[in-house]
């Protein structure tokens, strides 16, 4: 926390991990599965299942959905697996730079709808996370390129895990040109990959970068647990100078 401090405002969460250490409610712990399976009345694996709609869907930026996602998040490992559970980014400016020109030009005039929950597959009949997704709705209108608020880059802003749908556009349009630049996003040489140990601390900035949550801890099945803590973030501007719109959700800096 003391060290989370010294670069931004620790966003304090309304809900805690079991996990969690007594005294910071700022402290979020993830990658618990039981906790997370438990939650919604199902195993860990059969709630990752139903909402893998894409090979792709593993990447995301934290809380994308929000009108104003983190500017940043500091991950720490507490019980690594002994092999297996790395994390992977992608530097989505690089990703940018790397397109076309053409490409970069269409890109900069586009929107994109994010959205919590795209393409989850419900369970037939009563659906505990249907209806916490229903309860929570959180959608937002960002830019598919935003300009960094620092360091004034271009920021190929998608993921495989909020962007419902670019703006404007018909589905499959949509469909094809989303495949399009996340195949570009998660091309190797845009790419770095952490392998964990006990205590090693993790600092990424959250709007230029996405990440990939491990998929191989389900079948390694050893215990991973990560205690996470997020820097609050501001509304993501187009290269048009235009703010994200909200759909529905928090309102900025609320949790
Ligand atoms: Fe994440």
């Amino acid at each position: 926390m003391a060290f989370a401090r010294r670069f931004g405002e620790p966003v304090v969460l309304p809900r805690r991990g079991k996990a969690s250490p007594p005294d910071f409610p700022e402290i979020e712990t993830t990658a618990d599965r039981l906790e997370l399976g438990g939650r919604f009345g199902m195993e860990h694996d059969e709630w990752l299942r139903r909402r893998r709609h894409t090979l792709l869907r593993g990447w995301h930026c934290d809380h994308g959905a929000r009108v104003d996602p983190p500017a940043a998040t500091i991950l720490r490992a507490e019980t690594v697996p002994p092999y297996g559970g790395d994390t992977t980014w992608s530097n989505l400016a690089a990703a940018y730079a790397g397109l076309s020109a053409p490409l970069r030009e269409f890109a900069d005039g586009l929107r994109a709808e994010h959205r919590l929950g795209v393409g989850y597959q419900p369970r037939p009949g009563d659906d505990a996370y249907v209806r916490h997704l229903l309860d929570r709705q959180v959608a937002t209108l960002h830019p598919l390129v935003r300009v960094h608020p620092e360091t004034g880059e271009r920021i190929l802003y998608v993921n495989g895990y909020y962007v419902e749908q670019i703006a404007g556009l018909s589905r499959p349009e949509s469909g094809a040109i989303l495949d399009l630049l996340l195949e570009q996003a998660v091309r190797p040489e845009y790419t770095v990959r952490f392998r964990w140990e006990p205590g090693s601390v993790a600092f990424w900035d959250n709007r230029a970068t996405m990440h990939l949550a491990p998929g191989d801890t389900a079948h390694l099945d050893h215990p991973r647990i990560m205690h996470r803590v997020m820097l609050a973030g501001d509304v993501p501007v187009g290269v048009d100078g235009e703010a994200s719109e909200p759909i529905t959700g928090p309102a900025p800096g609320r949790w």
